[in-house]
């Protein structure tokens, strides 16, 4: 019996790891230019926290939650998205009487029993950024450019921003109910799982990707037409700032997003390089959640990408960098003697920062170095009996094939001078 890693999940190799270490490193590198600090939450919280905040109602709440009941009885989640345990944390340690506008980001695997498919897994993994404490339309667009900064920085290509605004509690439900009357009078010509939403969540309806909705659909009323004074005013606040950075965008009205806690603006960025599933980023605003969850009344707004649908743009559009992983040298040995000093001589170059390799299995010089090959080893150095006799190696350097004679005494010396250059 051999065990299988579970459906919808899977293991990030050596020769993909380090192509996600290369990414985090520049999202992290952006967020901080933002000026946001990392927060790590458990990725289990109790299972009310996601419901209230993400919506009963909600696909992710209603199917597709891994929830748990422990030994004592409690009904756990693993988190599905991070917003909600990042206001929990927010209100649980009183973040915001530290600073009045409180900017984190994380990056971390989240869990969803969807129907696994390209770009859509059952444990995948987000970056993403909240800021809580201000409800300025500017920090919208601030928010938005941190997201395009970041493919930016990554050298992602032809991503589109879709922008909406989702209302609040004062237009959305009347816009609701006469969205729900329209809806009824077509709702025949519905897909079956629109038919279901219609009475539970009919926003939803809007943005089904379905046929025969977009059909139904496509001369019923837009929330965007449907505004309050406040959202209207805010909505066109968020598209002038992005006109005035040069941002790019489509107003789709169609955008309502798959989680409750939105007010007002919502977006997404998606890519032509994705599938089906083309959603690279979503976000928006939640001025009600933290006094939802029981905080003070405060505003927020983030947006959260996976990160597998990030990779696999990156592949598309080959973006990652050539030779992040080459190995600096590789110490081919003779003998035990030899093996010894280079065990030796490994420990002083890596503490220098080098990454260097040698043989643990006896192998003979030709295969020996066919392993630094594969390894694509910018140096080789070999060391024999000779060269424990004469205390003397020679540095191959393997891109111009020059050699270079140099003495035990010499050789971090000329590490120091030749791998630092
Ligand atoms: P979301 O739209 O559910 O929003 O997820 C954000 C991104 O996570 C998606 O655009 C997609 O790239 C990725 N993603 C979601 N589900 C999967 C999956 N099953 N497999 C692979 N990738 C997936 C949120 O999670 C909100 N918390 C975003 C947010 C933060 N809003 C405000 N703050």
């Amino acid at each position: 019996m051999t065990y299988k890693s579970i459906k919808g999940t899977r293991d990030i190799l050596p020769s993909e790891s380090w192509k996600w270490q290369w990414a985090e490193e520049k999202i992290r590198d952006v967020m901080h230019a933002f000026n946001f600090r990392e927060i790590r939450t458990p990725v289990f919280e109790e299972t009310p926290l996601f419901a209230r905040s993400i919506g009963e109602l909600t696909d992710i709440v209603s199917k597709e939650m891994y929830t748990f009941q422990d030994r004592s009885g409690d009904s756990l989640s693993l988190r599905p998205e991070m917003t909600a345990s990042v206001v929990r944390a927010y209100i649980q340690h009183s973040l915001g009487e530290h600073s009045p506008l409180v900017k984190l980001y994380y990056m971390g695997p989240m869990f969803r029993q969807e129907r696994p498919q390209a770009g859509r897994l059952r444990q995948f993994h987000q970056f993403g950024a909240e800021a809580i404490g201000a409800q300025n339309p500017t920090l919208d667009v601030e928010m938005i450019a941190l997201a395009i900064a970041i493919y930016e920085a990554l050298g992602v290509k032809k991503t589109t921003l879709k922008i909406n605004s989702v209302g609040c509690e004062k237009c959305r439900p009347p816009y609701k109910e006469m969205l729900k009357q329209r809806l009824w009078k077509v709702r025949n010509e519905l897909s079956q799982e629109s038919q279901r939403r219609l009475e539970s969540n009919p926003l939803r309806v809007l943005d089904s990707k379905a046929e025969e909705d977009r059909r139904a659909i496509a001369d019923m009323p837009l929330l965007k037409d449907h505004l309050c004074p406040d959202c209207l005013a805010h909505f066109n606040d968020v598209i002038g700032g992005l006109v005035g950075l040069g941002i790019g965008y489509e107003e789709d009205g169609h955008l309502v997003r798959g989680l409750d806690y939105y007010t007002k603006t919502a977006f997404e960025i998606i890519s032509k390089d994705l599938g089906a599933q083309d959603a690279l980023t979503g976000g928006g605003r939640y001025d009600l959640l933290t006094e939802e969850l029981g905080g003070k009344p405060t505003p927020g707004i983030g947006f959260a990408a996976g990160i597998e649908r990030l990779m696999m743009v990156l592949e598309k559009q080959k973006l990652f960098p050539d030779g992040a992983t080459r190995t600096t040298l590789f110490i081919a040995t003779l003998g035990r003697e030899a093996q010894r000093w280079a065990v030796k001589q490994a420990l002083e170059l890596r503490s220098r920062g080098l990454c260097v390799e040698l043989d643990f299995l006896d192998r003979s010089l030709k295969s020996q170095m066919r392993e630094a090959d594969r390894l694509r080893a910018r140096y080789v150095m070999i060391v024999g009996e000779n060269e424990m006799v004469n205390r003397t190696v020679t540095i191959k350097t393997m891109e111009t094939g020059e050699q270079k004679s140099v003495t035990f005494d010499d050789v971090t010396n000329f590490f120091d001078i030749s791998y630092n250059q």
